[in-house]
């Protein structure tokens, strides 16, 4: 590993969150749950629901904009653009191409990547190794979802879980030495097990209903799975960089469920302190919950530059996976 590599930095954050929040009480109002029952099983709070006029695309290009700015760059500075998302404005083109016609960029590449929740932990590694190949210097990384469009509202077993949002990083080419003191990102493990397609899926989709379809979940099968696919791909990680849970300053999973989170840093050994959480503001908002959370814990200051950030996430598919960030 002690040779020249180029490393992807992050260089800047950015987010985006529709404007109407929706309560726990506002939903126990439609169908028959409560603001307790979904604050002691999941820790969430509130979530923001998408307007008429909100897409993906553009709370996408909102937090993609944010992002270059928190960068100092320009829209012309970005080469790459990869979006996750399950939620798609369009079955096509892919909100990344319109997010690069909203930045007014031309040149190189966009296009979207589908893992559901795992989506961007999918996104950056897709980014990351098409910088380390050369072909790219600067890339927007995006998780940008509206779920609420695929809900079925009458479902209380699945409403009640999910948000809307986006958050976008920018990475840049740097080069490293190849150990892991370098900034960047570190490694990405990426796993999927396509068996598991029915325990959480959309009933629709262009080629079989000719509608978009809504959410279905086990969601106690993905719980009883959750953990451990989680904290397996996490020890992939420290097993090939050598980093333990120690070295780890900031934990920043998916946001499902803050059940699952505490069970996986517990096991992991990593302590409450370091868990960067936001699902009681957010609920779960797929590929989007990793950037909101990354730009909300950097903004605060809690994220600084040198600090080893570890990110993971878990979802349909199913599809999981991890990486280490180096700020
Ligand atoms: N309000 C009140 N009661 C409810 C609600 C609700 N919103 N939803 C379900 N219940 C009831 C059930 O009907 C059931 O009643 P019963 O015992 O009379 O049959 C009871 O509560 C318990 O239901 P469980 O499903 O066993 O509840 P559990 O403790 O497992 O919590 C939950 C449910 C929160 C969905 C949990 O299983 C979970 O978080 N699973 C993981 C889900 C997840 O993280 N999904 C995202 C994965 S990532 C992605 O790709 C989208």
């Amino acid at each position: 590993m002690n040779r020249p590599t180029i490393r992807s930095v992050v260089r800047g954050t950015g987010s985006c969150l529709p404007a109407r929040v929706v309560g726990n009480d506002e939903i126990a109002g439609k169908v028959e749950t409560s603001d307790e029952w979904i604050a002691q099983r999941t820790g969430i709070r509130r979530r923001h629901i998408a307007g008429p006029d909100e897409t993906t695309s553009t709370l996408g290009l909102a937090a993609a904009r944010a992002a270059l700015a928190d960068a100092g760059l320009e829209a012309e500075d970005i080469d790459l653009i990869v979006v996750a998302t399950a939620t798609p404005d369009y079955t096509f083109p892919s909100v990344a191409t319109q997010i690069q016609a909203g930045l007014g960029i031309t040149r190189g590449v966009a296009f979207d990547v589908a893992a559901v929740c795992s989506g961007f932990v999918f996104a950056l590694a897709t980014a990351e190794k098409f910088i380390a190949s050369g072909s790219h210097s600067r890339a927007l990384v995006i998780g940008a979802e509206t779920f609420s469009r695929i809900l079925d509202w009458n479902d209380r077993t699945t409403c009640v879980l999910f948000g809307d949002g986006a958050g976008a990083v920018v990475i840049e080419a740097a080069e490293g030495t190849g150990t892991i003191a370098d900034r960047g990102v570190l490694t990405s493990h990426l796993r999927s097990d396509g068996r598991h397609r029915t325990k959480l899926y959309v009933d629709g989709g262009p080629s079989t209903t000719g509608t978009a379809g809504h959410l279905r979940m086990e969601g106690r099968e993905v719980f009883r799975h959750a953990v451990g696919m989680i904290t397996d791909v996490i020890e992939d990680a420290f097993a090939a960089t050598g980093l333990t849970a120690d070295d780890v300053k900031w934990f920043v999973p998916h946001q499902a469920n803050k059940r699952i989170i505490d069970a996986s840093a517990e096991k992991l050994g990593i302590a409450p302190e370091k868990v960067v959480i936001t699902v009681q503001d957010h609920g779960n908002t797929s590929a989007a919950s990793i950037p909101l959370a990354l730009d909300e814990a950097r903004r605060d200051g809690r994220i600084r530059q040198g600090d080893l950030v570890l990110i993971e996430a878990m979802g349909g598919g199913f599809t999981w996976g991890s990486a280490l960030i180096r700020w």
